[in-house]
């Protein structure tokens, strides 16, 4: 029985960073980001089972770089969506029923340390709806208004989400069921059906390759890690 599946939304074009390809095929030391954020995740050995939503058309190139660094756990690709939440809710389509915990990573987040994988997973497995990574902020932060007036938000209360994030299968469901949903992450969903979200230690590992410069920091520590050799 797969105790715990993997989503990786992968089918943004990855605008921001403007690699010519989608950004989950740009290379990271040679590498497409998806097979580093893939490798990350199936190091965690209770990941069972991989569903990757893929852009239109590169559904089957993303099956065989996925494939190729999943070290033998079971692929899925599907056909991504317009949005981040609609790429997942595809992917979730494909999971089994007797699948207990899902996680939720963003390709993106090519570096995710181990622990950072295995926190969420035990922190759902030991019955919490739902749980993601979490860091502090380490800018000050300000809340602008719609006429330009602003003010200083109290730093130590705020927190920067990553991934993965896990979730109860039957919650993560529940919340993807129900349309109309503003949230931007499935976290978001998931407490606006009144769950609470448990969070975890993150890591600023786990940051998400956005921009150049994004990819420039992450060769930079795959290099001084020794895992670009
Ligand atoms: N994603 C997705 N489907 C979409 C949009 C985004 O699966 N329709 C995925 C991306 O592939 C990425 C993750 O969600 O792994 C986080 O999104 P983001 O970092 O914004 O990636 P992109 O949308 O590709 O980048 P950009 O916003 O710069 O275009
Ligand atoms: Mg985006």
């Amino acid at each position: 029985v797969t105790l715990i599946a993997a989503i990786v939304p992968a089918a943004g074009s990855g605008e921001r960073l403007g690699a010519g390809v989608p950004k989950a095929l740009a290379l990271l030391a040679g590498e497409p980001i998806l097979a580093h954020a893939i490798r990350a995740l199936v190091a965690e050995p209770r990941v069972g089972l991989v569903v990757v939503a893929a852009p239109p058309g590169l559904e089957s190139q993303m099956e065989r770089t996925t494939r190729g660094a999943a070290g033998g756990v079971p692929v899925r690709v599907v056909t991504g969506g317009a949005t981040r939440v609609a790429s997942v809710s595809a992917a979730l389509a494909l999971i089994p029923t007797d699948v207990a915990v899902v996680l939720v990573h963003d390709a993106a987040r090519a570096l995710v340390p181990g622990q950072v994988v295995a926190a969420v997973a035990d922190a759902v497995l030991a019955g919490a709806p739902a749980a993601v990574p979490a860091v502090a902020v380490v800018d000050t932060v300000r809340r602008v208004g719609a006429d330009g007036s602003s003010e200083t938000l109290d730093r130590a209360t705020l927190r920067a989400v990553q991934t993965p994030q896990g979730f109860s299968a039957d919650v993560l469901r529940a919340a993807h069921a129900r349309t109309g949903s503003t949230a931007t992450d499935d976290a978001g969903m998931v407490e606006s059906l009144g769950h609470p979200v448990t969070l975890v230690e993150g890591d600023y590992r786990a940051f998400k390759v956005t921009t150049r410069m994004d990819l420039l920091l992450a060769e930079a520590l795959l290099a001084d890690s020794g895992e670009a050799s």
